[in-house]
């Protein structure tokens, strides 16, 4: 499968602070729903202004349909779209208005502003003054926006935030539509792992402006299982923790139950066996139900610690 977007070594910091994009490499398939995922202040806006030509990297290339930006912007530009943060609109103007202008400046279609309209469910609403608009529908006006020159790619920057349940599931539902029957690629970020898992093939996640996982989702939920966790309750927890340290990946958690990460349960009944034999009580054993939101702390808290 051909990559739609690729970064390489992709760096970039804002004058007198330290780097806030470090050596990125993102590889997105032609054809997916890329979750770009990462607590706030991660560097995913940084990262989506150099991908849509607006920063420029103080190192590193990004490729976009096989050709690098730089020397290809034209191209790059013609064939991809990108919403970033929250979308402007004119708010003394009707929807269908603001779509009027955006078709006016990058000379699009005109005959395409209702089927867009409608693809974003705001037909209706159209002669209506943004003023008046939800935070959800402004957020599918910005996408309506985005969608006027029919692009290959979308990159879009956290379309679903701050919207209601209700709004974010819209959102999601014509992400997956423009991708299943459109067949376009959709870069998207988010800071929530729900949101990502909940209609993403593929996903990246950038902590403190570093790449710390890429993958599909199949392979993040495969990791997830390989670090499972078994936790347990004991008399003494650092005499246990110092037994155990000798043969398990072992720490110490907050509330004082010793963690270990078992490679099977042979090594669970080992661990408790071992903390036994040294007269140390086991009142509780429990194995930490690995979800995804889980292995995003996990993560995330090896990658605050490098
Ligand atoms: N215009 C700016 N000037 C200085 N620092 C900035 C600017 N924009 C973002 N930053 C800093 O760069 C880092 C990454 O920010 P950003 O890319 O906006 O993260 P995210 O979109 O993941 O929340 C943060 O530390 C942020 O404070
Ligand atoms: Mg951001």
């Amino acid at each position: 499968m051909q990559n739609i977007i690729e970064t390489h070594d992709l760096t970039f910091h804002f004058r007198g602070k330290k780097n806030a994009v470090t050596g990125l490499n993102l590889n997105v398939p032609q054809g997916s729903i890329y979750g770009f995922l990462g607590p706030n202040g991660a560097g995913k806006t940084t990262t989506i202004r150099m991908l849509a030509g607006l920063l420029f990297p103080k190192r590193g290339i990004v490729k976009m349909f096989g050709n690098n930006i730089s020397t290809h912007k034209r191209y790059a530009r013609s064939h991809s779209s990108t919403m970033i943060e929250e979308p402007t609109a004119y708010k003394h103007l009707t929807g269908r208005e603001n779509l009027e202008i955006l078709c006016k400046a990058g000379m699009f279609d005109k005959t395409q502003i209702d089927q867009v309209l409608r693809t974003v469910n705001l037909f209706e609403d159209r002669h209506r003054k943004v003023s008046g608009y939800s935070m959800g529908m402004k957020q599918r006006l910005g996408i309506a926006g985005a969608l006027l020159p029919n692009p290959e790619l979308f990159i879009l920057d956290e379309p679903t935030n701050g919207l209601d349940p209700q709004g974010m599931f819209e959102i999601r539902e014509l992400i997956v539509d423009l991708n299943k029957k459109e067949g376009k690629t959709i870069f998207i970020s988010s800071h929530l792992l729900g949101e990502i898992e909940k209609m993403c093939t593929h996903v990246g996640i950038i902590h403190q402006g570093k790449g710390i996982f890429e993958g599909s989702m199949d392979e993040l939920a495969l990791m997830a299982h390989a670090t499972k966790l078994f936790r347990l309750e004991t008399s003494e927890p650092q005499k246990a923790e110092s037994i155990l340290k000798d043969r398990y990946n072992t720490k110490l958690t907050h509330d004082k139950l010793v963690e270990i990460q078992p490679a099977d349960s042979t090594d669970q009944y080992n661990a408790i066996k071992m903390l036994i034999n040294q007269n140390i009580e086991v009142y509780q054993a429990f194995t930490i139900k690995n979800n995804l939101e889980e292995l995003f702390i996990q993560v995330t808290d090896e990658g605050q610690n490098k």
